[in-house]
């Protein structure tokens, strides 16, 4: 398909390097407010979500992180392991992301140096004889933490539930015959399940990524999880080729994506929401060595560059998107509402999947 046919590739011609790095990590410039685009109806899903690479997180050290519209300190003990708590001191309130330290595994408050374990108690004041009960006490809410395929992901529940099931984790990342993580990130300006939703929508593939057809997907849902696959014609410097795309989401945050057929590659994904408004999306890839250093690297790279076009295209749409909870659906669309009603699992605010809808007042909104 030539570029004139899809308008969106306009708005991304000539980004390139770092002004193509940075478009995707800025915020949109909008009149629009969260409200006006129904984005307040949908809440936080629950699940697993990546707030960080392995490697971003020396042991002993400390770094603030903003997720799930909260204040977050992500810190790694001693013993190797990442530990996440809310970023507020309960002493008198200091962000513990600056200046705080790592003493054995606990966290140790900038402000008095009261320390902390991971279930955000406070285990030691150094000056007191006493720790006040309520410090001492483990925080209501916790923040499960697990370190899978050199990624660090925190379990999030708006009630404080325990987590429902475990991440994925794929050997290839541990393989010294595949590469090490190729890495890439966007900030959208739109909810976890606008992005999700991209994957059963079965005819935008052709309208915003300039496939030749729409994709025959194989769909199955299968309580959290969910997954595809498709025998696609995948454009490359030389032409469509024919390959095999299968991917799987895992919950809400976690999701992953096979090629097989031209270059043999593995994206696993962190879909991450900032707030109500916004996610953080980390895309990080593998390959075989054979192939990603080989006489077919031109390939193997050409693979990641049109995955991450792909993002950027839909980024466009989905940084001013509106949330349509009666959308108009024709009989060529995907599986789109059997899609949101699967999602609506992730939704603890959502009582029996979203049928009634106590807390978040969506019938109010018109569709
Ligand atoms: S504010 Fe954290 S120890 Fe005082
Ligand atoms: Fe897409």
């Amino acid at each position: 398909m030539a570029d004139e046919s899809v308008a969106v590739w306009a708005q991304l011609s000539g980004l390139k390097g770092d002004d193509l790095r940075d478009w995707r990590m800025s915020s949109i410039k909008t009149e629009v407010s969260n409200s006006d685009r129904n984005l307040d109806t949908l809440p936080l899903p629950f699940g697993w979500f990546m707030v960080a690479y392995s490697d971003e997180l020396e042991l002993g050290q400390v770094l603030p992180i903003h997720y799930f519209g909260q204040e977050l300190v992500l810190w790694r003990g001693n013993d190797g392991k990442p530990r996440v708590i809310d970023a507020y001191c309960k002493h008198l309130g200091a962000h513990m992301g600056y200046g705080g330290r790592v003493n054995g595994n606990a966290l140790e408050c900038p402000f008095h140096a009261w320390e902390y374990n991971g279930s955000g108690a406070v285990t030691h004041v150094p000056y007191a004889k006493k720790i006040p009960p309520s410090a001492a006490r483990e925080c209501k809410i916790q923040w499960p933490v697990s370190e899978v395929n050199k990624q660090i992901l925190v379990w999030y529940h708006p009630f404080g539930e325990a987590p429902k099931w475990e991440p994925d984790s794929f050997d290839q990342v541990h393989d010294p015959d595949w590469t090490d993580y190729d890495k890439y990130e966007w900030i959208v300006h739109g909810p976890v399940q606008n992005m999700a939703e991209n994957g059963v929508d079965a005819a935008h593939f052709k309208y915003i990524h300039g496939t030749a057809n729409f994709p025959d997907y194989d769909f199955e849902f299968d309580g959290h999880r969910r997954s595809a696959s498709v025998d696609a014609k995948m454009p490359t410097p030389k032409g469509e080729v024919d390959g095999t795309i299968a991917y799987g989401t895992v919950g809400a945050g976690q999701s992953w994506t096979k090629f097989s057929g031209i270059s043999e590659t593995l994206m696993i994904a962190g879909i991450t929401p900032i707030d109500q408004g916004r996610t953080h999306i980390r895309f990080a890839f593998t390959q075989p060595k054979s192939e990603a250093e080989g006489p077919m690297a031109n390939l193997a790279k050409a693979m990641k560059r049109e995955i991450c076009r792909q993002l950027d295209q839909d980024k466009v749409v989905w940084d001013r998107q509106k949330y349509k909870p009666k959308p108009s659906i024709c009989d060529g669309d995907g599986p789109i509402l059997p899609f949101r009603k699967f999602f609506a699992q992730f939704y603890a605010e959502w009582e029996d999947g979203g049928k009634n809808i106590t807390k978040l007042k969506i019938d109010k909104k018109t569709g």
